[in-house]
């Protein structure tokens, strides 16, 4: 797995150990219900599972300082039930600790990384899916948004003084790149890695940042703390996620594989088709419909233990369970698109 690639099984454990990161115990997560009031469901349900620094985060916090969030999207087209897992989950943090968030639009990281296709920089992806994310109900006082190539003056003097500290040995050994690799793929993490320090930056002086993303996107923090250590600035704090499954038995929901994702764009019909067409799994925590419906939209508990008994049990066939979630997905989707369409202004604002 490459933040570019995502190939067969997972295995989430073994990526944390690897990652050298720390699992989300019991009692950390009775430390973060301290400050959060209740524990949203998806560290209740271990979609994310895994962190780094986030006890330091909360000391921090503890001694009165704040800290701002960091996530992003690389606007290559639309967007997909799976991109909603981490933001829903970074819209609870900004809630609850009113923290500043920095969203970044990799504009340019798809231009760089994909040698397979060439689509120039699909600018109009940029605003469609920043009134996604924005319909998620993120504060628009307390979000600035980064598209790279818009806005590469933030970025660009951190991204300096990050990438003259890592060497094409540390990319390869991180990312996989090699000697055939082209410069703008080793540079281009510098620009996602620099938002991290850009609070501090501002500041002058240290404001931790907690990045809320899916595992797949570990390398960049890597490299991204060894340069904190380098340059004085607070280490990037991570919480990491659990990739949404694909309908059609995929690690990870993707647009590479059109049928494996459900689109916020796409007609009702089309859901209940997709979703018909799934792979289902011998058991819950196998199957896309009942992960989909657990990981991300059915935020009451006992609905989602009565659909996981109703299965096992043989109460409740597949046939049955995909008509029920295609419900539960249009319906989001009907308040999902009603929210975005009124929005479009206020998020062309945050834009410029
Ligand atoms: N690289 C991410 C993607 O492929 C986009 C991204 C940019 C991102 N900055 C981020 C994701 C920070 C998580 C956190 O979609």
């Amino acid at each position: 797995m490459t933040p570019w690639a995502v190939k067969g099984e997972i295995d989430y454990e073994g990526l944390m150990e690897r990652f050298g990161a720390e699992p989300i115990t019991p009692r950390l997560l009775e430390r973060i219900k301290r400050h959060t009031g209740g524990l949203h469901y998806m560290l209740l349900r271990g979609v994310f599972y895994s962190h780094r620094d986030l006890d330091a985060v909360l000391d921090h916090r503890e001694r009165g300082g704040r800290f701002v969030l960091y996530t992003g999207r690389g606007p290559a087209g639309p967007v997909h039930l799976g991109h909603l897992v981490p933001w829903t989950f970074t819209k609870h943090l900004q809630e609850a600790f009113g923290s500043k968030l920095f969203f970044q639009f990799t504009d340019d990281e798809r231009l760089l990384i994909r040698d397979d296709v060439d689509e120039g920089l699909a600018g109009h992806w940029v605003l469609e899916n920043a009134m996604d994310v924005m319909a998620l109900g993120f504060d628009p006082e307390n979000t600035e948004f980064i598209v790279n190539t818009r806005h590469a003056s933030r970025l660009y003097p951190l991204a300096l003084k990050i990438a003259r500290g890592i060497t094409c040995s540390t990319m390869r050994g991180a990312f996989g790149l090699g000697d055939e690799s082209s410069l703008g793929k080793m540079f281009f993490p510098a620009m996602q890695a620099a938002p991290c320090f850009l609070a501090s930056e501002r500041a002058g002086e240290p404001v931790p940042c907690l990045v809320p993303a899916g595992i797949d996107q570990d390398p960049y923090w890597r490299i991204t703390r060894d340069a904190a250590r380098r340059l004085g600035y607070p280490k990037p704090a991570q919480v990491h996620g659990r990739m949404l499954p694909g309908l059609t038995g995929d690690a990870k929901m993707s647009s590479s594989q059109p049928l494996t994702a459900v689109y916020t764009t796409d007609v009702p019909e089309l859901v209940e088709r997709k979703i018909a067409e799934a792979d289902t799994g011998d058991h819950p925590s196998r199957c896309p419909v009942y992960q989909i419906r657990y990981m991300l939209l059915t935020e009451d508990d006992d609905e989602a233990q009565e659909l996981y008994a109703d299965c096992l049990a043989g109460g409740m066939e597949c046939s049955e369970c995909k008509a029920r979630l295609a419900e539960t997905v249009n319906s989001f989707l009907r308040r999902h698109r009603r929210r975005r369409s009124l929005i479009r202004s206020g998020v062309e604002k945050m834009l410029e």
